[in-house]
């Protein structure tokens, strides 16, 4: 579907926008948190749009036993809970499309049970198309669903309905270190082509970090001065203020390297670092993720601390309300060695950005919530106002704000009115919400109608996951073998001493956080 809309700049826009075509969604776990936070939500608002097909039915697998009017009613009450503002008849028509069946994974007569089902629901909602397999099951999981999938024929169907229609989507954490996730790679691809696979990060379903994309790429005057001459160094953040929540038992077992670094923070490192693509193609744009990803450099573990450092959050306060540590939440180990913050310093070698450092920083239960990229430029190279008196220059600094409030920011040197000499840092700043309106859309809603179009450009290929590991295995692994702790830090802080001296020795800072 083409839109053209009326733009903030009072030119048209052109708005592209796929509805999707004839779907039956299985979710397997359907009775879990991220089918009710995320993944019943996401399709509710892209119903309300328009943009989920009349044909369309969600067939929820799970192993509670719960009658399709059950998964129902707890379904609304997810939705009424998130979309306050749906009215009750697109609620119903919406809620009239989903079903559930219970069962064990492991047991073959599941898959019976599941192809019959889904051969009713086709007729019914006369779906003959796509079909969507989601795996929103813990990791140890995937496997026998894949297997089991693969064996029964439902991964690759024989006449009807075409092999590419037929899809399999992936939750992150993929794998646990290189070897896993290959063997992991190794496993589905047995059973799916890689054309039918769709790696979820939901970080590249969400509206700033496609957003990366448009303003490196469709912009003429950013990608001269995006390099190594005008570009002193880059910073990416993703603070959180929450702790580990109720996710303790996985968290604890994977830690902040597993958990955000390895996917949702070298993916928008490759957006920020990647060369231009040569078309808005899925393939064209993974290729220059993964050469990027490949061009970062291993680190040398006789060195990893001054390369990476950790750090597990002490008792503090956030907000005025006392938190305690990460060893006294719920189904975390009293002695555990998991980290819940990492910084690192990473280098490309490639020609752009040859001895430009990037600086990377995670963690749980900081002071505030905040994710950005920061491109700090280089200073002016000779400064005709020392002879003034002004020494202390600030250099411009490009702030891509992804989250909590998504925008834009400049800084540059002006001239303060007034004084003969007076000069400050201004910024320009862009807010999505002043200028669009809207509250950004659930990363999920793109992600889940990109997966029914058969649109793979935000997911990852198996090489990228697998590039990712590579190159943090070694750190991992070292870790794992060693009796060092992470450093301890106070929750509510920004970060801590070991953090900033890993930037600090460059001769540079962190950025405040929330500091626009
Ligand atoms: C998930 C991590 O992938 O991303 C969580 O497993 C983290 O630990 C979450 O809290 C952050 O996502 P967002 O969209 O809130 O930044």
């Amino acid at each position: 579907m083409q839109k053209i809309q009326p733009s903030i700049s009072g030119q048209d826009i052109i708005c592209i926008e796929t509805a999707a075509p004839a779907t039956a969604l299985v979710v397997f776990g359907a009775s879990g948190d991220l089918t009710r936070r995320k993944l019943l939500v996401s399709l509710m608002e892209t119903s309300k749009q328009g943009l989920l097909c009349e044909e369309f039915y969600l067939l929820g697998c799970g192993r509670k036993n719960f009658s399709d009017e059950q998964f129902r009613q707890n379904a609304q009450q997810a939705i009424q809970e998130k979309c306050s503002d749906t009215t009750d008849k697109e609620l119903k028509t919406f809620i009239n499309k989903l079903y559930y069946i219970s069962g064990d994974y492991s047991d073959s007569s599941f898959y019976d049970k599941l192809t019959k089902r889904l051969a009713e629901l086709d007729e019914k909602h006369k779906v003959g198309g796509v079909r969507l397999f989601y795996l929103a099951v813990p990791p140890f999981l995937y496997e026998t669903i894949v297997e089991q999938l693969g064996k029964t024929r439902l991964a690759c169907p024989d006449d009807s309905v075409s092999k590419q229609q037929v899809r399999l989507v992936v939750e992150k954490p993929f794998g646990k270190d290189l070897q896993s996730a290959a063997e992991l790679n190794n496993k589905i691809r047995r059973c799916f082509d890689e054309s039918q696979i769709y790696r979820i990060d939901h970080y590249l379903g969400k509206e700033t970090v496609q957003n990366i994309l448009m303003f490196r790429f469709a912009n003429a005057i950013f990608e001269p001065i995006w390099n190594r001459n005008y570009i002193d160094h880059i910073q990416i953040t993703i603070a959180e203020s929450i702790g580990v929540e109720h996710r303790g038992g996985y968290y604890d077992k994977a830690g902040a390297l597993r958990d955000m670094f390895q996917n949702h923070m070298l993916q928008m490192l490759a957006l920020a670092a990647m060369e231009p693509p040569t078309s808005f193609e899925a393939d064209r744009i993974r290729d220059e993720k993964v050469k990027l990803l490949r061009s970062v450099r291993a680190f040398k573990i006789e060195q990893l601390d001054d390369f990476v450092v950790r750090g597990q959050y002490s008792p503090g306060s956030i907000n005025g309300k006392t938190v305690s540590s990460y060893r006294q939440e719920s189904k975390i180990n009293p002695e555990s060695k998991t980290e819940t913050f990492i910084a690192a310093k990473l280098f490309i070698d490639n020609w752009r950005w040859k001895d430009v450092p990037f600086y990377l920083r995670t963690g749980k239960r900081l002071s505030h919530k905040d994710t950005e990229i920061a491109i700090a430029f280089k200073k002016v190279p000779h400064s005709m106002f020392v002879s003034a008196g002004l020494e202390d220059m600030q250099p411009n600094v490009l702030v891509l704000q992804i989250q909590p409030e998504e925008g834009i920011s400049l800084s540059f040197q002006a001239k303060q009115p007034g004084s003969k000499i007076c000069m400050s840092t201004l910024n320009m700043h862009f807010d999505y919400q002043s200028v669009f309106g809207i509250s950004m859309p659930e990363a999920y809603q793109r992600l889940l109608l990109d997966c029914m179009v058969g649109d793979q450009t935000l997911f990852n290929r198996y090489d990228a996951v697998e590039t990712a590991w590579q190159l943090l295995t070694p750190v991992l692994e070292t870790w794992e073998n060693s009796d060092s702790l992470p450093y301890e830090y106070a929750a509510g802080s920004e970060s801590f001493a070991q953090a900033d001296r890993l930037i600090e020795s460059d001769g540079r800072k962190w950025r405040k956080l929330a500091e626009i």
